[in-house]
């Protein structure tokens, strides 16, 4: 059977909650580590025991990975060095929040492997960071980036976010003017999304915030050239790269690949089957080191169901998808084609159909043409 070649790992701790954050993450309950750290790691043996998994990218997202102590942090690296062959590991991604970051953390983590960090930033402006409920300052944010590259991380991704209540068009210019001096490899850019059970949502139904399509799509065309001017590639819509620099680990699951999550929240997906882990850690840590299954959702995927996943992810991306793979949706594919959303491209396994800039400004109401 042909390995997983992607692991994901859910660590759900954050310092403090952000109010607009729906991510599934526990705050103050790092005292519930040490057994946590014992399940996620029960759960890879179990996992191990069913599943060849040779991974070439490794994800630790959360949450905040990097809420764990230096000490924590070494035992669980240690421990997936133990149990993984990682001959062919080329990404190991950590996401960091910048009060987070420590010298001593950093060395840790890039001695055991790790070779790529995702760092959420989201704006170098106290204000807004404030707006965010943030629980660092713009200085701290510049520091540990310093941090990082000292450490020697090679490859650096800041996550930034945009369309932020009481943000102008002036200050976003400057969030991204000052990332490009800082330098990453990498770019996440997403606007800023009104998620249901957050206290933004609440705030936005209330009518506090509001939300003016024409001012993020305005937003995200003025990011996409400025991204572009200053050298990096657009390969997904919030996702920018210098060349060379995608995240290998995002490209295998917008392409489709089979993947394995450890961890509460996190989903699997193998072959036709997907399951997804309960979104409790409390739960997840009992079910485990009871040696019970720690999936609180199973279904088996039909072909339609992937090959539609397959061309919502697919189409988000600049390499777009196969033609042939559109074939069903033909009527669609030409009115968007002639509506100036779709663009033809060639490729050496033959024609593909990707978004234009128009096409990516509306991309999720153009997805749903093909569920
Ligand atoms: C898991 S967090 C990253 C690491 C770390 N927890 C942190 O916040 O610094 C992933 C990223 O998702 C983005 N994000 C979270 N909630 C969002 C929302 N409601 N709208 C847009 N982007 C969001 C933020 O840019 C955040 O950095
Ligand atoms: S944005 Fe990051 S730090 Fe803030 S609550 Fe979400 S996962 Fe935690």
């Amino acid at each position: 059977m042909t390995p997983i070649r992607h692991l994901y790992l859910h660590i759900p701790f954050c310092l403090r909650a952000c109010p607009y954050c729906s991510f599934y993450k526990e705050v103050g309950s790092l005292r519930k580590t040490p057994r946590f750290l014992d399940a996620l790691l029960a759960e890879l043996d179990g996992q191990l025991a069913r599943h060849a998994v040779r991974p070439r990218t490794i994800f630790l997202g959360g949450g905040t990975p990097s809420a764990l102590s230096t000490p924590q942090l070494e035992r669980l690296l240690s421990g997936l060095r133990e149990r993984l062959d990682l001959g062919e590991l080329t990404e190991w991604t950590m996401e960091m929040n910048p009060a987070t970051v420590s010298p001593e953390k950093a060395r840790t983590l890039r001695a055991l492997g790790v070779n790529r960090i995702s760092m959420g930033v989201q704006a170098w402006d106290d204000a807004l960071l404030r707006v965010l409920g943030r629980v660092h300052t713009a200085a701290q944010a510049e520091r540990s980036y310093h941090v990082l590259r000292e450490a020697g991380f090679e490859n650096v991704n800041l996550d930034l976010m945009f369309a932020i209540p009481t943000q102008t068009r002036a200050q976003w210019a400057a969030t991204l003017e000052k990332t490009f001096a800082l330098g990453p490899e990498h770019v996440s850019a997403y606007c800023l999304t009104y998620e249901e059970d957050t206290d933004f949502f609440r705030r936005f139904q209330a009518g506090e915030y509001r939300q003016d399509k024409e001012w993020d799509a305005d937003l995200f065309e003025m990011t996409l050239d400025r991204l572009a001017a200053a050298g990096f590639e657009s390969y997904e819509i919030s996702n920018h790269a210098r060349p060379g620099r995608e995240c290998l680990h995002n490209l295998a699951y917008w392409e489709g690949a089979d993947y394995l999550g450890l961890g509460p929240s996190a989903f699997s997906t193998r072959g036709t089957e997907r399951w997804e882990n309960v979104a409790d850690a409390e739960a997840y840590t009992a079910r485990v080191l009871a040696g019970e299954s720690a999936a609180g959702f199973r279904e088996t995927l039909d072909e339609s169901t992937r090959l539609s996943e397959r061309i919502a992810f697919g189409l988000r991306t600049n390499r777009g998808v196969p033609a042939a793979l559109l074939g069903p949706w033909q009527a669609a594919v030409d009115e968007y084609l002639d509506a100036g959303f779709f663009t033809r491209a060639a490729s050496p396994e033959g024609e593909r159909i990707r978004l234009t800039r128009q096409g990516v400004l509306v991309a999720d109401a153009l997805a749903e043409a093909f569920v």
